[in-house]
């Protein structure tokens, strides 16, 4: 099976001026997150789409699916973790919990605050994370990189055209993933809260998959101002 897991557990604390997370708030006519787990549902490659969001927001998001997507047995909303990479886990959890794990199903784990994916992006994690059982969305970097670790001079600055910045979905064999962090000591759990981070350190190859420039993350307000525009763009 290949799932979706809509990362959706954070509170938005760097949004400010609000109770209300980001993939609350309405971007155009409808709430960010409906854009995004739209994307993934309407996608007729997967399977089942996970969407993860604090306790007090499940029956909220549940709502709003019923609202602006409908009744969809192909959709369930379940509690996220603390970090991150906890509530990555709690959708392997509920993964493992419902449908078992098993050697070929996929899981493409994307930020909620993504709304911009396309299916060109998730077309290509799905056939990446196949083939080798770990990818992660990039583009390549425009700026220089400069590396200071005081924060007051420079270290060095690195060669542009390694480096890329990361995006998401990030995609893996479920299996894969689910022995590797079962295999973390809780020092490393702690440290490593990248999953692609540990698939680097710990089992080899995460492939590249190209991202989009259009593909941001709202992560300040100015972030959902250029999301409008970009709706705009892509509606004109
Ligand atoms: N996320 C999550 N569970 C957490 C923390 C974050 O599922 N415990 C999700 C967010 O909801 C978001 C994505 O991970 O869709 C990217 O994280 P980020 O932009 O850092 O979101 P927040 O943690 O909500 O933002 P902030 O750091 O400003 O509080």
């Amino acid at each position: 099976m290949i799932f979706a897991a809509i990362l959706a557990g954070g509170i938005g604390s760097r949004m400010g001026g609000t109770d209300t997370p980001k993939q609350f708030l309405t971007l155009g006519n409808k709430p960010v997150i409906i854009h995004t787990i739209e994307k993934f549902v309407i996608n007729e490659n997967i399977d089942m789409t996970i969407v993860l969001t604090p306790k007090n927001f499940i029956n909220h998001t549940k709502n709003l699916i019923d609202e602006y997507i409908g009744g969809n047995d192909d959709i369930v909303v379940i509690e996220g973790g603390e970090t991150r990479n906890d509530t990555l886990m709690n959708s392997i959890n509920y993964i493992d919990e419902n449908y078992g794990i098993d050697d070929e199903s996929i899981i493409l784990t994307h930020d909620s605050v993504r709304p911009f994916v396309t299916h060109r992006i998730i077309a290509d994690n799905i056939d990446a994370a196949r083939k080798y059982g770990a990818c992660d969305t990039v583009i390549p970097a425009t700026d220089t990189i400069v590396e200071s670790v005081n924060g007051e001079t420079i270290e060095s600055i690195p060669v542009r055209d390694y480096y890329y910045q990361g995006q998401t979905p990030q995609s893996f064999n479920i299996k894969k993933l689910y022995n590797l962090i079962n295999s973390l000591t809780e020092a490393e759990t702690n440290i490593l809260t990248d999953a692609c981070k540990i698939f680097t350190l710990k089992e080899g190859d995460v492939h590249l998959v190209r991202g989009e420039v259009t593909n941001i993350k709202i992560t300040y307000p100015y972030d959902l101002k250029l999301a409008n525009t970009i709706l705009d763009d892509n509606h004109d």
